[in-house]
């Protein structure tokens, strides 16, 4: 008897009026709260109804789990804390036992119905069933859905894998004019989670949160900036694009007459093939928006046709006869090539040039082209790279 009255008064003692709250008493505050006072969720709980309730949010972002740039779709994974004052759900602590604080399931108790305005698929009511409301002996009540956010984005993926895309994301109340509720941003506005989890792809650069007043309806507007980080970009897309580009070039380093050569280049063009098949459904494509990379590909696809018709026609001519007339550019051109240790000076080019035979067979004259073509290609390939590069860094200058 004694021991327990010691206990009791230690206990108290130790944890104050927390110590005295029972069980009764959480029932005697449910009852008060949802049965005396007859609580209906349907009801705004101001008691005064022609002063608008101000509904505060604050969104916490924990990852961006992908960005969609054909369906211009951002999906982002966070919280909403919204927070609005009850006026119909305060009670005295005292008369409860010091009880300052419960939590009631969401669905019954009045809530603003916040949405996300250009999410992408159907308008659906925040939270679940299960999540709790946390309301305070003041009225203040804290509501915390977590959620999967699709939102519509507008993604401009012409510096692509360089680009930086600015996304939204939208809440309003949708039925509620901003006579009833006026929706405005927390304190913090929009926060990243301490334990934010990191994309592959996307870096999260800042986020900014703003107020916007419509015609008659408020809204809070948050803003993510993200920035791709280029390195799977590059790995995946743009250097296997520069390593076909420069095998395509050394075409015109294999003997024309090997017989290896056209095999070789179709092998490259056909590679070419595929990996578009392959990365034709990762790259950012829409009408609006064509990125670089795309164009430079393109380019390179080109070239390599090109490069496969020259070929094409090259190995046609290395199985002329000699004694068929060799057209005269292409005369011109080997001429140089006539610079053998037996021909010596200009002279003698000139009069092998001037007899009416060939002084050169097809095989020298490809030969000597290939070398032309061989610097050419290379200067072309060099040029288109520089020329793609600069106009994807003009954005940063
Ligand atoms: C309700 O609020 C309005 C606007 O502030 C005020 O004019 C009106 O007197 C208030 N009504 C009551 C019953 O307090």
């Amino acid at each position: 008897m004694t021991a327990t009255w010691c206990l009791k008064t230690l206990l108290t003692f130790l944890f104050g009026s927390v110590i005295s709250q029972s069980n009764i008493n959480v029932q005697n505050l449910y009852t008060l709260l949802f049965t005396t006072n007859n609580y209906n969720k349907l009801i705004r709980p101001s008691r005064n109804q022609s002063v608008p309730l101000s509904v505060h949010v604050i969104f916490t972002l924990y990852g961006i789990s992908g960005v969609d740039e054909i369906e211009q779709k951002l999906t982002a994974t966070g919280w909403l804390e919204i927070e609005w004052t009850d006026e119909l759900l305060s009670w005295t602590p005292e008369s409860y036992g010091g009880l300052r604080y419960i939590y009631y399931p969401q669905g019954e108790v009045w809530k603003p119905d916040i949405s996300l305005q250009n999410g992408f698929s159907k308008l659906e009511e925040l939270g679940s069933k299960f999540i709790s409301v946390f309301i305070d002996s003041n009225g203040l009540v804290n509501w915390r859905p977590f959620q999967v956010f699709e939102s519509k984005c507008d993604i401009d993926s012409t510096y692509f894998p360089f680009d930086i895309q600015t996304c939204h994301l939208d809440f309003v109340a949708w039925s509620l004019s901003s006579k009833d509720v006026h929706i405005t941003q927390g304190r913090k506005g929009i926060e990243l989670s301490d334990d934010l989890q990191r994309h592959g792809e996307w870096k999260i650069l800042f986020s900014t949160a703003l107020n916007l007043a419509e015609s008659h309806k408020t809204k809070v507007r948050f803003t993510i900036v993200i920035q791709r980080k280029p390195l799977y970009a590059i790995m995946n897309y743009i250097m296997p694009i520069l390593l076909l580009s420069i095998l395509d070039i050394f075409t015109f380093k294999i003997p024309v007459d090997t017989g290896e050569r056209i095999g070789y280049v179709i092998t490259v063009w056909l590679a070419y093939a595929v990996f578009l098949t392959i990365i034709s459904d990762s790259l950012p494509n829409s009408s609006e928006s064509i990125p670089i990379v795309s164009i430079y590909i393109m380019i390179q696809i080109f070239i390599g046709t090109v490069i496969v018709i020259i070929s094409a026609i090259e190995s046609g001519c290395a199985h002329l006869s000699d004694d068929e007339s060799v057209y005269f550019l292409l005369r011109a051109i080997a001429a140089k090539n006539c610079r053998k240790p037996s021909v010596q000076s200009e002279q003698e080019i000139s009069k092998c040039l001037d007899r009416d035979e060939t002084c050169v067979t097809w095989k020298e004259a490809i030969s000597a082209l290939d070398k032309y073509l061989f610097w050419l290609f290379l200067t072309i390939f060099v040029l288109s790279t520089l020329v793609s590069l600069l106009i994807a860094s003009l954005k940063y200058i």
